[in-house]
Parts: structure tokens; sequence; C-alpha cells
């Protein structure tokens, strides 16, 4: 059998303190600590705790040059080459799950780095009013007894007087929707949208306005940019209350302006998948339609391979459809959201994809707004909510 390492993994040293009852009475009270080695691979769903016999292992074989099983024994503890290949860290030459997953990776071109920390930084089945709960985390009034004073919310590089003031321009109707543009957590669950609210808004932030070539490459004009025209944010959506769709998973396609069934669900169904998708954020599973954005990274990555800033750009582009589909609904008299805190895994699950082909970078959507201000809203300027 021939073995080579997987193509890529960071080796992360961790400490863990936990209470030992010994210490913790003792002269100098203090928690005990263990420090542990950690494998993190992008072609590996979990992380993998190793021994320093396996970490040494991993510096001593080639990612690129398969290496002799039997050869490796002589100079390595068997025992440690079996742990590494259960663990996906070795891959061998026959066959196997790990090993297909690692030649996958090898063809993705990826940026090591970004690549675990894209795989890493996932959730599944994160709830995060349970979690805050344990983390005490704190809100409201306590958060600067907790905390102390934040730093400034602007940033000052000059004195007052030095300052050269600048026109704001007249005031006009994108000042008005920008105004108007506040994030809803309180949405109208009785109140579907409309078919012709749903692609107003998808045309503008996703459709494409032209199809066309460059230098022999087919690209789409939208009213979004993107780093280097390549367009690679999937919408996917989750609809629960759309006049005219059932309830469940769709994909937007931006050429033809329309939509692709992807599954069928009841409403509790879907209820439930907009529960999980947002981490258990009520305000917004409340919200008639999701919209999960999902990078296809191969389109960037084709351009612009193994790059430093690629990954990084792909989730600009999430930011500036984001900010579109904010001002698009606006416009129409719905409110939007957008939330980073997603059970990417779960979302992946429902909609079939690997996270290192169409990772999911943030879930967006939009509705009618209640009458009741129930959850809190940033309205400083009384432009959504009466004073
Ligand atoms: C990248 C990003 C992630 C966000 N994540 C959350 C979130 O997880 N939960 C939430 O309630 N709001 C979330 N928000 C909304 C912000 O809380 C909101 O933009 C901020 O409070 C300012 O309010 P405004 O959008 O009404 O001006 C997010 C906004 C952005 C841009």
């Amino acid at each position: 059998m021939r073995l080579r390492r997987c193509q890529t993994v960071l080796i992360e040293p961790r400490e863990h303190k936990e209470i030992d009852l010994e210490l913790l009475l003792g002269a100098t009270p203090r928690l005990a600590s263990t420090l542990r080695w950690f494998a993190l691979a992008p072609h590996l769903e979990q992380e993998q705790p190793l021994d320093g016999a396996e970490v040494a292992l991993l510096g001593a074989v080639s990612p690129s040059d398969w290496s002799d099983a039997a050869e490796l024994a002589r100079t390595h503890a068997p025992a440690t080459i079996e742990n590494l290949l259960a663990k996906g860290l070795l891959v061998a030459d026959d066959a196997g799950a790990h090993a297909a997953a690692d030649r996958a990776a090898r063809t993705r071109h990826w940026r090591p780095l970004a690549a675990v920390a894209h795989r890493h930084l996932r959730w599944r089945g994160v709830d995060t009013e349970i979690e805050n709960a344990r983390l005490g985390e704190i809100s409201g009034g306590a958060v600067l007894d907790h905390l102390g004073p934040p730093p400034p919310p602007a940033l000052d590089c000059a004195a007052p007087e030095r300052r050269l003031g600048l026109p704001r321009g007249n005031a006009s109707a994108l000042d008005a929707l920008l105004d108007r543009r506040v994030t809803c957590r309180n949405f109208d669950t009785a109140r579907a949208l409309s078919l012709a609210e749903v692609g107003a808004v998808l045309y503008r932030a996703f459709g494409a306005r032209t199809a066309t070539e460059v230098t022999g490459v087919a690209v789409l004009k939208k009213g979004v940019p993107s780093a280097g025209g390549l367009h690679p944010t999937e919408a996917y959506l989750l609809v629960q209350r759309v006049d005219g769709l059932a309830p469940g998973l769709y994909h937007y396609q931006p050429v033809a302006h329309a939509l692709d069934p992807l599954r069928e669900m009841s409403a509790e169904e879907a209820a439930e998948h907009a529960r999980r998708f947002v981490a258990g954020q009520p305000w917004f599973a409340r919200a008639p339609l999701q919209l999960i954005m999902a990078s296809r990274f191969e389109r960037n990555f084709w351009k612009y391979r193994n790059h430093a800033k690629a990954y990084r750009a792909t989730i600009l582009d999430a930011g500036h459809l984001s900010q579109t589909v904010y001002l698009a609904a606006t416009e129409l008299e719905l409110a939007a959201f957008i939330t980073a805190a997603v059970n990417e895994g779960d979302i992946e699950d429902a909609l079939g994809l690997d996270p290192m082909e169409q990772g999911v970078l943030a879930v967006s959507g939009f509705g009618h707004r209640g009458a009741l201000r129930e959850e809190v809203e940033f309205d400083p300027l009384n432009a959504v909510w009466p004073a």
C-alpha cells in the first residue's frame, strides 16, 4: 500500500482549562490545564485530536509524493500510521472516502488557510438562544458593566478645527430609502408575499440584466458588483408564505429569472427548517421567505486560483447582494434582514450541497413588517416606527 499526507492540514495546539478541586483548594488556587494538538483539514468535517507521534508523522510524510507504507512502518509505529489513516489525515492510494475527499480538495484551487477557516467555522444544530444562555451572554443594560466601554463609534484623525467639511448632496429618493432601511425583526406572520414582490426583489439583487461574453468567457451583468465579474453567489429560497408558491426549497435561475423547485414541504416542515437555518432566531424564522446565499466557489476560483484574496472576495460579494435586497425590499414598502448566525451544515444537508463547492455565507430575507414592534429594531430616525 502507498500513502501520502492529505493535501492541507492545519495543526493547532489548544489549551483546555478545567476545575480540579485539589488544585483549586491548594496554596495557589488554579485551574488544571491540558495542552492538546488538533488537526483541522478542509476535506474533513470534524477536527481530529492528535498525539505527539501523530504530529511528527504528519510532518514526515509528503502530501504530493506517495510513500511505501511498509517503508514508513520501519521508522514510525504502525499504530500511529493506522490512527492517521482512520482519521483521514494520511490517505491510501487504493480507495476510501477520505482519499476521495482529499482528491476532490486537490482540484478545487482553494487557498489552504481559507479552506480550513471556511470548513471549520460552520455551524450545525446550533440554537443561538440556548447557546447565549449557556455562555452567559449578556444583553441590554448589563453589557457595559460586563464588557466595559466599547471603542468609539467613529474615528477622529484630526482636531475638529482642521476638518474639511463636506456637502451632503440634495436630499434624494436614495436618501429616503436608506433612512427607511431598518433590519426587520417583526414580520407580519399573517401576510404572504406576492410573486410580483418576490420577483422584483430577486431581479434587482440577483437577476442578470443581460448575459454576454468577455474574451470568450460567458458573464452576466447584474445590478451588484462582483469580484472578477464572476457572480458566484447562488440564491436558494426557503419559502413559507408566498402566494402561488408551495412552501419548500427553490433555486433562483438568474438568466431565466425563474425559480427551479427543489423540494416541496408542509408549512410545519418549512417553519422548522426556517428556525434551524437561522440558528433558532425566532424573529427571522417568522419571515415569509429566507434567501440563502451560497457561493459557488469554483466560479471565482476558476480565475483566482489558490489566491490570498479570493475567499474574502466571495464573502464581500454576498454583502453587496444583501444591501441590494434591503433596498429593493424597502422601496416596495417591504422589510429585510440578514444574518450570519446560521447553521450552514443544516442548510447544506437540506439543499444537498458540499460546503467546499457551494458554501453558505449568510441568510437574508424579506417580507411585510408587522404592526407591532415586539422585537427590537434599530430605528433612531423613526423612519419606520413612529416615536
Ligand atoms: C453581516 C451581518 C450579520 C448580521 N447578523 C445578525 C444576526 O445574527 N441577528 C440579528 O438579529 N441581526 C443581525 N444583523 C443585523 C444587524 O444587527 C443590524 O444591521 C444592526 O443592528 C443595525 O441595524 P440596521 O440594519 O437596522 O441599521 C446582521 C447584519 C449584518 C450586516
